[in-house]
């Protein structure tokens, strides 16, 4: 559908046109003065140059040719040359109606789909999952299914951090402590067991301790490293424990990630992209696009335009080692041969800009990606603790993402359990469904490359503008309906109230704005317009809710428009919520 704004731009184009002035002058938005009216036009200040004249009476030009608008019910001129527009509610309403009708809410899809990928999650094999990796999940998800909402082609990519120097650590520990193992054994000939050497339990033990271990000892070290260097270059047994640490981890990964409602299409990482690189550096050395500075090999990413210096691309150390840069642009010429994206869209700590700045310049100039395809970092900030410090245990350690969850859910469970009986059972799975509305709405209603606290209590808070709140919203939507529906009555085919009180119009008019919400979220990536909005919703919905008497209305006609309007707002919040990456129970 098209969106209101247009529509109204549409009307105001004919009457800048009819008036002598130029259509491009009707913009249209939103009212910076919802006291004096809904939408408005600053077009006649825009113009007032061009044609020599008094805003003001360009205003009155236009509005003039308004009289009979089809949307506009009343069009004011307001000094210094404001339009100030109010909509004909019964317009407002078949909007609504068709909305309703239209699978989409109003959403129009995308005329030219994208292949666009998501790199998003990015969690490092075998160290436990952390709340850094929180962040990352959550937007990207968010920002997959909006882009999928708009109608593009998306595909999620976790992008594993699996080929490292921890894996080389792991290697090191286990030999230490089960040296018999035939995977450490070179005479070994036979063939490796299926079974993993551990457990996820004791791969999350192992990884720290050798981390800790080197770091002190240097011989340590040395072995770490080498084993790393040993994997990287195909050795056998090392392979197979590599293979062992990617199962169990992977299982565990998407045991965690499934709690979090967070689903990756593709579940590629570092490994697949090594047997790209030799070629790739080959043809970069040929070419004359890499060459050798201090050692190592570099690309030059410089532009004149740049007011600040940007070191070069670093592609392999004078060692012979690759690096995090090598990787990213073999992945990429990965990611163009088997999937032709459009775009690529990388959801990541805002401290790797400097990287991605690299990699992609390095990817354009030398003819890795297309020219025309979009390569975009998408970077956020850091969640720290109410210390404003990044967020920690009560102990001072790195906060696992299991434990946050669990933390959360204990506490929805209290509130639900405090305010009204209910079975334990019960009340466990609706803290789970509110816990994680709790911790993904604090997160995406601010802007990603903010920084935000994590607050438990302010997230977990049923007032305010937090998660919980929008459910809570939508499950009182739900109990109305079904009342209503319990007493035989159907909900299909009604249509909302021409004629509408204050607080249902106020309603009415944030319900019209989803389509163009949904829109710019898409557009900009930006999740929290859609937390603002369905925040701006849900308060219009339970004002209009405490002010008016719905399913005790006496007039039946009046009853049904507001029992569609409900309708439609829920549909709307819950087509809301469920891109932002959650969903609402029954009950509360
Ligand atoms: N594994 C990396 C980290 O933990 C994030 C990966 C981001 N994606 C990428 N293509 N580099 O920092």
């Amino acid at each position: 559908m098209k969106k209101i704004v247009d529509l109204l731009a549409e009307e105001l184009a004919e009457a800048f046109e009819g008036a002598g002035y130029d259509r491009s002058l009707a913009r249209v938005t939103l009212s910076n003065r919802p006291d004096l009216c809904e939408y408005q036009c600053n077009g006649a200040m825009a113009g007032a140059k061009a044609y020599k004249k008094a805003p003001v009476m360009i205003a009155n030009d236009v509005a003039a040719r308004l009289k009979d608008s089809v949307y506009m019910e009343d069009v004011q001129v307001v000094n210094p040359g404001f339009i100030n527009i109010r909509l004909r509610p019964e317009k407002l309403a078949s909007y609504l109606d068709e909305m309703k009708q239209d699978g989409e809410l109003g959403v129009e899809k995308t005329k030219t789909p994208q292949m666009i990928m998501v790199d998003y999650g990015g969690p490092n094999v075998a160290k436990p999952l952390h709340v850094g990796h929180l962040r990352s999940a959550i937007i990207g998800e968010s920002v997959k299914r909006i882009a999928r909402k708009m109608g593009h082609k998306v595909l999620g990519d976790i992008h594993l951090g699996d080929w490292g120097y921890q894996m080389g650590l792991i290697i090191t520990e286990l030999k230490e402590r089960k040296p018999e193992l035939p995977y450490f054994d070179e005479a070994f000939e036979g063939e490796y067991p299926q079974e993993a050497p551990f457990t996820i339990g004791e791969l999350e033990e192992i990884y720290p301790a050798a981390s800790a271990r080197a770091k002190e000892d240097e011989v340590y070290r040395e072995a770490a490293l080498n084993a790393t260097y040993l994997l990287q270059n195909g050795h056998k047994g090392y392979m197979a424990v590599w293979r062992h640490i990617m199962n169990v981890s992977v299982a565990d990964l998407k045991k965690n990630y499934r709690n979090l409602n967070v689903e990756f299409d593709l579940w590629k990482g570092e490994a697949d992209a090594q047997e790209l690189i030799p070629d790739m550096i080959e043809r970069l050395k040929k070419e004359g696009y890499a060459h050798v500075d201090e050692g190592a090999l570099v690309i030059d990413v410089q532009k004149e335009s740049d007011t600040k210096e940007i070191p070069p691309c670093m592609i392999q150390k004078s060692d012979g080692a690759s690096l995090y840069g090598t990787t990213d642009l073999a992945t990429l010429i990965q990611r163009v041969r088997d999937y032709q994206p459009d775009r690529i869209v990388y959801v990541v700590d805002k401290r790797q800009e400097l990287h991605f700045v690299q990699v992609f310049r390095a990817a354009k100039k030398t003819g890795i990606v297309p020219e025309e395809t979009t390569l975009q970092f998408l970077g956020f900030g850091t969640m720290n603790g109410k210390d404003g410090k990044p967020f920690k245990t009560r102990e001072g350690g790195v906060m696992r993402l299991e434990n946050l969850i669990g933390e959360i859910e204990d506490e929805m469970y209290q509130k639900i359990t405090d305010n009204r009986t209910v079975e334990a059972d019960e009340a466990r799975s609706t803290a789970k469904i509110v816990g994680l509305s709790a911790i993904k709405y604090g997160d995406l209603s601010n802007q990603a490359s903010k920084d935000y606290v994590f607050d438990v209590d302010r997230f977990t808070s049923f007032e305010g503008n937090t998660g919980p709140y929008i459910l809570y919203t939508i499950v009182r939507i739900k109990s109305i309906l079904n009342k209503y529906t319990a007493e035989g009555a159907s909900l299909s085919g009604l249509t909302v109230n021409g004629a509408a009180g204050e607080s249902e119009k106020a309603l009415m008019l944030e319900a019209v704005k989803y389509n163009e919400v949904m829109e710019t979220a898409y557009e900009e990536l930006a999740p929290h317009k859609i937390c603002a909005y369905i925040y701006d919703l849900a308060n219009s919905f339970n004002r209009f809710y405490h002010e008016t008497k719905i399913l005790t209305e006496e007039n039946e006609e009046t009853k049904k428009g507001y029992l569609a309007l409900l309708v439609l707002t829920k549909e709307i919040l819950e087509s809301c919520i469920d891109v932002l990456g959650f969903e609402a129970p029954e009950r509360m």
